[in-house]
C-alpha cells in the first residue's frame, strides 16, 4: 500500500473524517492489504465500544403492498407478478409475541408505502406492542411520510426508523427512482426524523446501477455528515421482474470494504450484517460482522408471506427451515466467536429521554 493510503486510513480512524476525493481514492486504490487493515481497525473500535456483542433486531414484514415504483425493488407497484399480502394488526402483534418469546427485544416494522397503514392504524400498534412489551424498542421502516406522522408515532413510542437514503448523489437517486419520488424529500425525511428524536437509520445498495466511486463517496461524506444512529448497507441484487433484472449484483468485497469504512466514520454506529449480503454469500453475515458490524436482523415474519416480500431474487430465510432464524444466527455468530445479545441494544450513548 503506498504512503498516501496508509496515511488516509490513519486520519480517518483518528478524526473520523476524509474530503471528497480522499473518500474516493480510498474505494478506488483499494486493495486485499487495505481492506484487511481497514478491517482489522474496524473491528478494534467497536471492540471497545460494544465487544463481542450482536445485537438482534426482529423483522416483521407487515405489507408488501407498495405505492412506488422504485426501479430496483421486487415490491414495486409496477411488479404485476407479485403476490400482494397484508399482515393483520392480530398477526403482527402474534410475531412479536413469538419474538419476545425467543428473546428479541426490539422489533422492526417494515412495508412498502401502502394507505393502509395509516397514522392512526400504525400509533395503535405501536401502542399495543408497548404495552404488551414495556421492554422492548419499536423500530418503524415504512418509508417517506409527513413530519407530522413521524412525530405522532414517536408520540406514541416508536424509538427509531430506519429510512435507506439509497444514494446520496441526486442525479444518481433519479436513475433509480421513477420521476415521482425526490431526493429532497427523502433527505426531508432523514432531517425530520432526527430533529424529533429517532435513533435514525441511512444507507444504500452497494453497486446498485450507475453508481460510481464519486457516487460512493459522496454516500460515505453524507454519512459522515448525518452522523446516522445505524446505517443498513447490503449489496443489490438484481429482481427478475424489475428494470434492473439484467444488472449485476454487488459484491461482498466491497460491501464488506465499506462496512470497515463506516465503521471507523461512526464508531458508535449500529451496524447490520443484512440479508442482502447473506443471500450473494452463504458466509455473508458472518463476514459482515468480521469487518466492524454488530447488528443482525433475522425474519419474523410468518413463514407463509416471507417468499412474497421479495425485494430481490433468492432472498434467503424464505423456507420452512428458517422458521426460527434466532436460533440459526445464535449458532453462526458462536462459530465465529461473537455473542447474539437479548437487549433493547440502543446506540452506544444514547439517552432515553422520555
Ligand atoms: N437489492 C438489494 N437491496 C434492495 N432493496 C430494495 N431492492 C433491493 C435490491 N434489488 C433495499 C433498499 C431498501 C431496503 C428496504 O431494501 O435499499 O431501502
Ligand atoms: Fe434465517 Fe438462518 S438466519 S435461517
Amino acid at each position: 500500500m503506498d504512503g498516501k493510503m496508509r496515511s488516509l486510513i490513519e486520519k480517518l480512524e483518528t478524526r473520523h473524517s476524509l474530503s471528497l476525493a480522499e473518500y474516493a481514492y480510498l474505494i478506488d486504490r483499494r486493495t486485499d492489504e487495505t481492506a484487511a487493515l481497514l478491517a482489522e481497525k474496524a473491528c478494534m473500535v467497536r471492540q471497545q465500544i460494544y465487544g463481542r456483542d450482536v445485537y438482534v433486531r426482529g423483522l416483521i414484514e407487515i405489507s408488501n403492498i407498495c405505492k412506488n415504483d422504485c426501479y430496483y425493488c421486487g415490491i414495486r407497484r409496477s411488479n404485476r407478478s407479485c403476490e400482494r399480502y397484508r399482515l393483520s394488526e392480530e398477526e403482527i402483534l402474534e410475531c412479536c409475541a413469538q419474538g419476545y418469546a425467543l428473546g428479541f427485544r426490539t422489533f422492526v416494522l417494515q412495508g412498502g408505502e401502502d394507505a393502509y397503514f395509516s397514522d392512526e392504524t400504525v400509533c395503535r400498534l405501536i401502542g399495543q406492542i408497548k404495552e404488551a412489551h414495556p421492554d422492548c424498542a419499536v423500530t418503524l421502516s415504512l418509508g417517506e411520510r409527513s413530519r407530522e406522522s413521524y412525530q405522532r408515532m414517536f408520540d406514541v413510542g416508536a424509538d427509531r426508523y430506519l429510512l435507506r437514503h439509497e444514494t446520496a448523489d441526486k442525479a444518481h437517486y433519479e436513475r433509480l427512482h421513477p420521476p415521482q419520488m425526490s431526493f429532497d424529500n427523502r433527505m426531508r425525511c432523514l432531517r425530520d426524523l432526527r430533529e424529533i428524536g429517532y435513533q435514525v437509520g441511512c444507507g444504500f445498495m452497494v453497486g446498485s446501477p450507475y453508481q460510481t466511486v464519486q457516487t460512493l463517496a459522496e454516500d460515505l461524506k453524507f454519512i459522515e455528515e448525518f452522523r446516522p444512529d445505524m446505517c443498513g448497507i447490503g449489496p443489490f441484487v438484481p429482481h427478475k421482474a424489475t428494470s434492473f433484472a439484467k444488472e449485476p449484483a454487488g459484491t461482498v468485497e466491497l460491501t464488506c470494504y465499506l462496512l470497515s469504512v463506516i465503521r471507523l466514520i461512526c464508531p458508535n454506529v449500529l451496524l447490520p450484517s443484512t440479508t442482502a449480503l447473506g443471500t450473494i454469500d452463504p458466509q455473508g453475515r458472518e463476514r459482515g460482522i468480521l469487518v466492524g458490524a454488530n447488528v443482525v436482523m433475522p425474519n419474523l415474519s410468518p413463514v407463509s408471506v416471507r417468499k412474497k416480500y421479495e425485494l430481490y431474487d433468492n432472498k434467503i430465510c424464505t423456507g420452512d427451515e428458517s422458521a426460527q432464524c434466532r436460533h440459526c444466527l445464535e449458532q453462526r455468530m458462536e462459530s465465529i466467536g461473537y455473542h447474539v445479545v437479548t437487549d433493547r441494544g440502543d446506540v452506544s450513548g444514547w439517552k432515553n429521554s422520555r
